[in-house]
């Protein structure tokens, strides 16, 4: 079934060009919601590579690596190459998918990568079921508070107040979830019940953050509600550290 969303709202939040982007996409069909393609960004200031440089060897060697061994875990973090030609990778794949949608998703976002962002010495691209971020900064274990969206229903609910609080409340939860016990893959999802509807949820960060770092960079994007979504039936803050997510309607895969 086909979500009622007749329109989706993207908003960038680029902290360095202190710019607002507002893109409005049409709705997709929910089988290629299954794998939509939502926002890249290439970076400027770390520079450029020219073509059959060392750094772009480097960074072909570290993608052939990644989409090799995320897909049966979800998650790789590597780097290749030596100063000043190395980089730093990452690829996350959303918590829920399977090891064939994970696969399927890199093989997709990691040429397109390539393509958007063909000389930058970093760039990030997000689609609904994984992430690909590369930089000659080693990143790893910080908070990227640089690269961030948002996205939303523009559907409003009848009743925005109670229904911010309870939105508030559930990603809250799932944050105290997915960085606590033995929770290993630093996602969770739930789901609450409101008077008359159902709230479905899901946090994600990625797993080169330590549990602090991760609710910290959760607890600093679930702040953005009511610049995001106030009032909406849906959205999403999405960064390259942490995202979440959350709609009336169920939308995880169950295993
Ligand atoms: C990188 O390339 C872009 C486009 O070709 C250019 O505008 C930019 O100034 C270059 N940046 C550096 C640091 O050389
Ligand atoms: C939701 O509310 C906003 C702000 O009041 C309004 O601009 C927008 O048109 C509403 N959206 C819908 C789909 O009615």
């Amino acid at each position: 079934m086909s979500p009622s969303s007749p329109l989706k709202g993207i908003v960038s939040v680029s902290v360095l060009a202190l710019a607002i982007q507002l893109l409005f996409i049409q709705s997709v069909s929910s089988q290629s919601q299954n794998n939509a393609f939502l926002y890249h960004k290439c970076s400027d200031i770390e520079g450029n590579f020219t073509s059959k440089s060392p750094y772009e060897s480097n960074l072909d060697s570290l993608f052939r690596r990644i989409s090799y061994r995320v897909p049966s875990s979800g998650f790789a973090a590597s780097s290749a190459g030596n100063s000043p030609d190395n980089v730093n990778g990452l690829a996350l794949c959303r918590g829920d998918a399977s090891s064939s949608d994970c696969g399927s998703c890199l093989a997709t976002a990691i040429p397109e990568l390539r393509q958007r962002c063909p000389n930058n010495k970093a760039g990030i691209i997000w689609y609904d079921n994984c992430l690909v971020k590369y930089s000659s900064t080693n990143f790893f274990g910080k908070i990227d508070y640089e690269n961030r969206f948002y996205l939303y229903n523009v559907n409003n609910v009848s009743d925005p107040a109670s229904f911010n609080t309870q939105t508030k409340a559930l990603l809250t939860e799932l944050t105290q979830k997915a960085t606590t016990g033995d929770n290993q893959k630093l996602f969770a999802t739930g789901e609450k019940n409101l008077e008359k509807k159902k709230l479905y949820g899901l946090v994600q960060c990625t797993r080169d953050l330590r549990r602090e770092s991760c609710k910290a960079c959760l607890d600093g994007i679930i702040g953005e509600l009511p610049n995001c979504c106030d009032g909406k039936e849906g959205g999403r803050v999405v960064g390259g550290s942490c995202n979440f997510r959350y709609e009336i309607y169920p939308f995880v895969k169950i295993a």
